[in-house]
Order: structure tokens, then sequence, then C-alpha cells
């Protein structure tokens, strides 16, 4: 039986102010998901990490929103693994649609950071997921495929199921428009069908598959309630600390 996950992303958002603000208000939550076998956390910016983890200790998991495949070096702006892990963080988003569009991030180099992540008994939410044109062309499923099979290359069997995989259509992220929970679930099954096909049956279904895209309080259920998607990664409805907490309390 593979455990919900919920997770938040306030990709850029969020002043170390407002991060403790929410995070204290947040804080009971944790232990209220986990009495319903359901794991809960957020991604912050960087500068968020620290302080947001200190209040919340391991009610909630905190994670970052990017990292850097190498230990140290001259990367002017990047931030290292072992940098997180000084800071007890130990899940990364990578390759989120906004770093592949805005920051040219491919899924080669996602590959290398899910790669590093995993050295270092980290846990990769690796994002995939199609664009409006691709999704109109009826590519989906051979988009996200490739997407799949180079960001899990050399990835051992032993390994692979502690990826959590999020499938966001680009088209639903922040714009309301939310693919219906029938196609959430047929991609999200597909690439169940693809692990398995990598790693076979006993990695399938252990993996974590998660759906994002305009995820809301009053939709959830009906994403987490098909068989093959086991949470959600939510943006904006995890700005707010109330929505945030209805998330959970509509999940139950
Ligand atoms: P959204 O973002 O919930 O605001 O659509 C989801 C995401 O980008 O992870």
């Amino acid at each position: 039986m593979r455990r919900k996950l919920l997770l938040g992303n306030w990709k850029m958002n969020k002043t170390v102010t407002e991060a403790k603000a929410f995070a204290t208000e947040a804080k009971t939550l944790g232990r209220e998901a986990r009495a319903n076998k359901i794991d809960m956390g957020i991604c912050v910016p960087y500068v968020d990490l620290a302080p947001v983890k200190k209040i919340l200790k391991n009610s909630l998991i905190v994670g970052a929103e990017n990292c850097n495949e190498l230990d140290h070096g001259a990367y002017t702006g990047e931030i290292s693994i072992p940098m997180l892990k000084d800071l007890n963080i130990s899940w990364c988003i990578i390759g989120h649609s906004e770093r592949r569009m805005y920051y040219a991030e491919t899924s080669e180099h996602c590959n290398k950071k899910i790669l590093a992540l995993l050295e270092n008994k980290m846990t990769p939410v690796y994002c995939c997921g199609e664009s409006l044109e691709t999704y109109e062309e009826g590519k989906t499923k051979e988009f996200v495929e490739e997407q799949i099979r180079v960001g899990f290359k050399n990835v051992s069997a032993e390994d692979a199921s502690k990826v959590v995989i999020a499938y966001e259509p680009i088209w639903s992220i922040g714009t309301g428009k939310n693919a219906s929970k029938e196609i959430a679930e047929d991609v999200c099954s597909f690439i169940r069908g693809i692990i398995k096909e990598l790693y076979g049956s006993k990695v399938s279904n252990k993996i974590r598959i998660l759906y994002g895209g305009s995820v809301k309080p009053n939709n959830i259920k009906e994403y987490l309630t098909q068989d093959d998607i086991d949470g959600a990664l939510v943006g904006g409805a995890s700005l707010d600390v109330n929505s945030y907490k209805e998330l959970l309390t509509n999940l139950l």
C-alpha cells in the first residue's frame, strides 16, 4: 500500500518573515496527516529552508525546489546537495516545468541531479508533463515517456522506488484549467507502466506518482481517489495556510 503524499510548492513566494508565520500555523498539521497515513510537506525557496525547518522540525516534510548536482565549485548562484543536507533537508523537486521553461533545464540535466540526490540518500521529486501544444497534438504520452526514460537513466532498481514522480501538464499549472481526473489517471497509470517495464512490478507498485496542476482543496479528493495517483504537488493553493490545511482536511 502506497502512502499518500501531499506536497506544497511555494515557487518564488514568501519572505522569511512570511514563511515563519506560515510554518508556525501549519506545525500541528503533520501529526494529523500522519495519523491518517498521509505524508505532507512543503517545498520552499532556499532562503526559507533553514527558518522553516527550525520551526517544523520533522512534523512536515520540508524540501527544496531545485539543487545543483555538484558538491561545490565556481557556479555562482547555485545551491549544492551538501548545503541542503547540512540543514537536514532531504527532499528536493527536480525538473519543474518552470525550470525547464525559463532556465533551459533538460531531462539529461535532471537525471544528473536525481542520481546525485539518490547517492546522498535524498528524495527527488521528479516533475514531468507536456505543453498545451503537445497535448493538443495528442503526443502527451510519448513526450512524458521520454522525460521518464531519460530522467531515470542509470538509476538502479533499488533506488528507483525512492524517487517520487510528479505528473504536471504545463497547461494546467497555475491556470485553473486542471486536467480531468480521467486524463491525470490515464497518464499516471501510463507512467507506472513505464516504470514496470524498466524495473518490474515490485518497483512500479511501490513508486509514488503525484498529479500537479491547479489542485485545490475542492478538487484534491477526486485526484487522490484514482488508482495510480498517490498524491498531489500543489502550487497556488499551498501558499495560504488555511487553504493548505484544507487540502488535508478535504482529503479525510
Ligand atoms: P499550481 O502549481 O497548483 O499553482 O497549478 C502546481 C505546480 O507548479 O507544482
